[in-house]
């Protein structure tokens, strides 16, 4: 079998009890054997400073590298105030840079987003999805998935316990997987 298509998968909480990142793990078990996700958490990627790109900060440097050599990067996320949080904005603005040279450039992308509440976070995919076009490659527009009420989604091993939650994550990692396949071919 040839192998799995290395995927990012980038968290866009830093909670150490991040429901989020409980997804992401999720999706990461839930993906079938063409896909390898690398769950990746922002904590230590240095604010976005102009003057700084000359000579970035190693840590700048070793997520961009990530992302270039990945086959495609998956967003998880969560909104914040209507939006995504400012972590994974600074992450964004990391990774887009040099001018025109985003590392996202050609990389097909997903959108998970999430939230406790009624609405799942669905502001913070669109916004995504207005960010990301002029420094990404394809954002996989079917299905959409904005994931509501995850605040009793898992038990306190952080193990996915929600089944209608684990059916949604299994089908959309298969389309993505998909996705993947048709943009790498
Ligand atoms: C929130 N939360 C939130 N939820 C939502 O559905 N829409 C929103 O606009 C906001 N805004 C918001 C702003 C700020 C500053 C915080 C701290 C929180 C609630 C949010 O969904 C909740 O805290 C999640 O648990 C955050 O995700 P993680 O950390 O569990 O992954």
């Amino acid at each position: 079998m040839a192998s799995p298509f290395n995927i990012v998968v980038i968290v866009g909480s830093i909670r150490k009890e991040s429901f989020t990142l409980k997804i992401a793990n999720a999706l990461a078990r839930l993906a079938p054997a063409s896909l390898q996700l690398d769950v990746v958490t922002l904590h230590g990627i240095s604010f976005f400073n102009q003057d700084l790109e000359a000579n970035p900060p190693a840590d700048w440097l070793a997520f961009r590298e990530k992302i270039q050599k990945s086959a495609g990067v998956l967003f998880v996320t969560p909104e914040y105030n209507r939006s995504i949080p400012g972590v994974l904005k600074n992450a964004i603005d990391v990774a887009s840079r040099p001018y025109g040279k985003s590392s996202f450039l050609g990389k097909p992308i997903g959108i998970v987003s999430n939230s406790p509440g009624p609405l799942g976070g669905v502001n913070a995919a669109k916004h995504l999805q207005n960010i990301l076009p002029g420094i990404s490659g394809p954002i996989l527009g079917q299905p959409e998935i904005y994931l509501n009420g995850v605040g009793d989604a898992f038990d306190d091993k952080a193990q996915l316990t929600k089944e209608s939650l684990q059916k949604v994550l299994a089908q959309y990692i298969d389309a993505f997987a998909a996705f993947i396949e048709r943009q790498n071919r």
